[in-house]
């Protein structure tokens, strides 16, 4: 399947015969749990609720799957703009899943980074991240980061915030930067670069999501809603990823270059 690009796309830490072309880095847009609830006439709030037990399943799959981190789109900048009662709903997902979850996690050597702005996150929320990501600081098997009050846009914006900042700090008075410096500054720098973005629901956009790191990812739209994924919809995810020939942005060589 994959037949060139960079390192990360084609090694894993797995000794899994079936994992070594990765993904590494898979991204996800759980949409859907709107719709889920409506199918069931049950309030939204009930199909965010089952959408954290999605979350618990789908991660515990990736770690099965060989894959090393997973960024998961939990609460975007736009999302300010839903009802009173549903963005309550949303931060309420964070206290319920840091707070049923976090011992496990750590026991399994998860690390967790929030990506976003913590500025006009409730302050008990700010905590319950910090909380999370300093408890889990030294793990180092699993990657999983959760955008929450996160947009792409910003995130690049903050990026050339800090570099423009750091570099007025060390005097330099025309600083300019490369696209290695941007990386380094973006929320995401932890990770390895993103190899697959999934969404859910059959919508087919990337809704301000990873817009730097997507350049190159593989995107898979499933027609499954969120509470309903599970260990199956990945693979079958990771699956169609495996049949995908990442050239990025060079040319698969000609089958008689592959046979001299
Ligand atoms: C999109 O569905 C989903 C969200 C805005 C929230 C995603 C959050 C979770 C799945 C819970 C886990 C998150 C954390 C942070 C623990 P939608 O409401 O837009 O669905 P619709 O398009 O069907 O209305």
């Amino acid at each position: 399947m994959t037949t060139s690009g960079p390192p990360h796309a084609s090694e894993s830490s797995s000794a899994r015969a079936d994992t070594v072309t990765g993904p590494a880095h898979v991204a996800l847009i759980m949409d859907g749990n709107g719709r889920w609830a409506a199918a069931r006439g049950l309030p939204r709030a009930m199909g965010h609720r089952e959408g954290v037990q999605a979350l618990k399943r789908t991660v515990r799959a990736a770690a099965d799957l060989g894959i090393q981190c997973l960024t998961v789109f939990g609460f975007s900048t736009e999302n300010w703009k839903r009802s009173a009662e549903e963005v309550s709903d949303l931060m309420g997902l964070v206290r319920a899943y840091v707070g049923s979850d976090l011992d496990r996690l750590k026991r399994e050597g998860v690390r967790i980074h929030i990506l976003g702005r913590r500025e006009g996150l409730p302050e008990d929320i700010a905590a319950i991240v910090d909380r999370a990501e300093r408890e889990t600081a030294h793990n180092d098997r699993f990657l999983l980061q959760v955008a929450f009050n996160y947009g792409g846009r910003a995130d690049i914006v903050d990026a050339m915030n800090r570099l423009v900042r750091r570099a007025a700090e060390s005097g330099e008075a025309s600083p300019t930067f490369t696209e290695a410096d941007i990386d380094g500054a973006l929320s995401t720098h932890r990770g390895p670069p993103v190899d697959l973005i999934i969404r859910t629901s059959g919508e087919q956009r990337l809704s301000n999501f990873l817009l730097w790191e997507a350049a190159y990812a593989e995107m898979v739209f499933q027609d499954i809603l969120w509470p309903d994924y599970g260990a199956e919809a990945l693979n079958a995810a990771v699956g169609e990823y495996r049949r995908r020939d990442r050239r990025f942005g060079g040319r698969a060589p000609e089958p008689s270059a592959v046979a001299s």
